[in-house]
């Protein structure tokens, strides 16, 4: 607790600072000239560069109160089927502003609830994406899964275009706790789900959990991991719960006075983690843990760990193409968000043009900073001559921030020759030493606390 009280004292409990699945933050993306930016970043892919895909759906049957994403609820297929047209018509459009030859190295299909497709959708979407850039060898593809939204024939279907990962939503078994945040779903449910993805085979699968929600108590999250862990998953991520009520309106509707207070809440990260970590997982980055044998776990013990808009990831492609509303590209360039509003987002593809409507063309300073934020996130350090042999004398630019970092977060950050670590116990400051190196304070943000 001593330890707690000092982590404290550096702010831990009052920061409010990016997750950095990006930086720039797509709250610094301006609109000027970024369909101009996007036009000119998806004509330079080099061919022989495989890239990724990122396919947005944002619909869910429910819309569950701690859910901070933007997302329209629907019970019937209709406005769905209408959606994916314009992601048909975009995708056409991107095939012909593409170079010729692109390949895809991954698809992720996330939300939203992609499992809200039906079967001859699934095969449709995956079908043209396919046609507009051509799966390489190898290729992966992974799929967001909400397990009350999901049946053997829509498998069926992700198994015959390919899924090779699932992710699926659990985030806690207990009932008072999903009575609180709005998301009914028991464990038999979520068990029968997992069986049916074994039971395909060939697909590896990732659960989402989250610490903070109301009325967790270290005894409900114990009890709700066993029964995660029991599931055998080969990823857990463990979100710690953003409550931004300012963003998502949605979230008025948890009841404040039965959150976890500060030292709780940090309690139940670092006691899930440890167990996580005693049932033989990696730790990896500030919230995702694997097995030995999963390529998260092997990125990370190579050093190509990377951050990407859905997290962690294995991913070394350096294009995400990302399709439909409010779907972030990025590009060596730049990055390119679609317009963020699904009817907006609509209107734009109906209308002929690509839905790129803001963006940011990155500097080397922006490349540089985003180089050691990612450091920082993956490896809790920068490795300087990496820095150097990267960027050059620009590197050196950063040595004011690292001084200023290693005065304000010592003992738990050190500089040497080689590198500015975060020593294990100062693990959770990572986002706030991250944002020592952010150089935009975008204005009227205010982002999600830092542990
Ligand atoms: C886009 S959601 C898709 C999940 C899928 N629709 C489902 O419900 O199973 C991906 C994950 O984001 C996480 N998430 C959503 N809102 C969050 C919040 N406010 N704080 C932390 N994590 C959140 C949850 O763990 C969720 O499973
Ligand atoms: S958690 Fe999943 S199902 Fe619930 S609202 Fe968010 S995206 Fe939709």
């Amino acid at each position: 607790m001593e330890d707690l009280s000092r982590l404290q004292a550096l702010g831990l409990f009052d920061a409010r600072v990016p997750r950095y699945t990006s930086y720039p933050t797509a709250p610094v993306f301006s609109i000027a000239s970024c369909l101009a930016l996007q036009e000119e970043c998806l004509s330079a892919l080099d061919p022989a560069d495989p890239v990724s895909v990122y396919v947005h759906i944002p619909f869910c049957e429910r819309l569950c109160w701690f859910c901070a994403y933007r997302t329209q609820g629907t019970r019937t297929l209709s406005p769905v089927e209408h959606y994916l047209d314009t992601l048909l018509a975009e995708l056409a459009l991107l095939r012909a502003a593409l170079p010729v030859g692109i390949r895809m190295g991954r698809l992720h299909w996330g939300g939203g609830t992609p499992t809200i497709l039906p079967p001859y959708l699934i095969c449709t979407l995956a079908e043209a994406i396919k046609a507009a850039v051509p799966p390489a060898s190898p290729f992966e593809f992974s799929v967001e899964v909400d397990p009350t939204l999901f049946d053997a024939e829509k498998v069926a279907a992700l198994q015959s275009v390919g899924m090779t990962c699932a992710s699926i939503g659990i985030q806690d078994f207990d009932p008072k706790v999903q009575a609180a945040i709005g998301r009914k779903q028991t464990f038999a449910a979520t068990r029968r789900c997992v069986e049916t993805l074994r039971k395909a085979g060939g697909v590896s699968l990732n659960v989402d959990l989250v610490y903070g929600l109301p009325h967790q108590t270290r005894e409900v999250v114990a009890a709700s991991l066993r029964q995660v862990l029991s599931l055998e998953p080969d990823r857990i991520a463990l979100f710690g719960y953003a409550h931004v009520p300012w963003m998502a309106k949605r979230q008025e509707l948890i009841d404040e006075a039965h959150l976890p207070d500060d030292r709780l809440r940090h309690s139940l990260f670092v006691e899930c983690a440890e167990t996580i970590v005693g049932k033989g997982y990696a730790a990896i980055g500030i919230d995702h843990f694997a097995k030995s044998a999963d390529a998260l776990s092997e990125a990370l013990r190579r050093g190509t760990l990377r951050r990407n808009f859905q997290g962690y990831t294995a991913d070394a492609c350096q294009t995400l193409i990302g399709i439909g509303a409010s779907a972030i590209s990025r590009f060596p360039q730049g990055y390119v968000q679609n317009a963020v509003a699904t009817g907006a987002y609509m209107q734009r593809i109906d209308s002929g043009s690509l839905a790129g409507y803001r963006g940011h063309a990155l500097t080397q300073d922006d490349k540089l900073r985003a180089r050691a934020i990612e450091m920082l996130m993956c490896q809790f350090r920068i490795d300087l001559n990496s820095l150097l042999s990267e960027f050059g004398a620009l590197a050196r630019t950063l040595n004011p921030i690292h001084d200023l970092i290693v005065a304000r977060y010592s003992p738990y950050i050190t500089r040497t020759a080689d590198c500015i670590a975060i020593d294990s116990s100062g693990a959770a400051l990572t986002r706030m030493v991250a944002a020592g190196y952010d150089a935009y304070t975008p204005a009227g943000v205010v982002y999600s606390r830092a542990t």
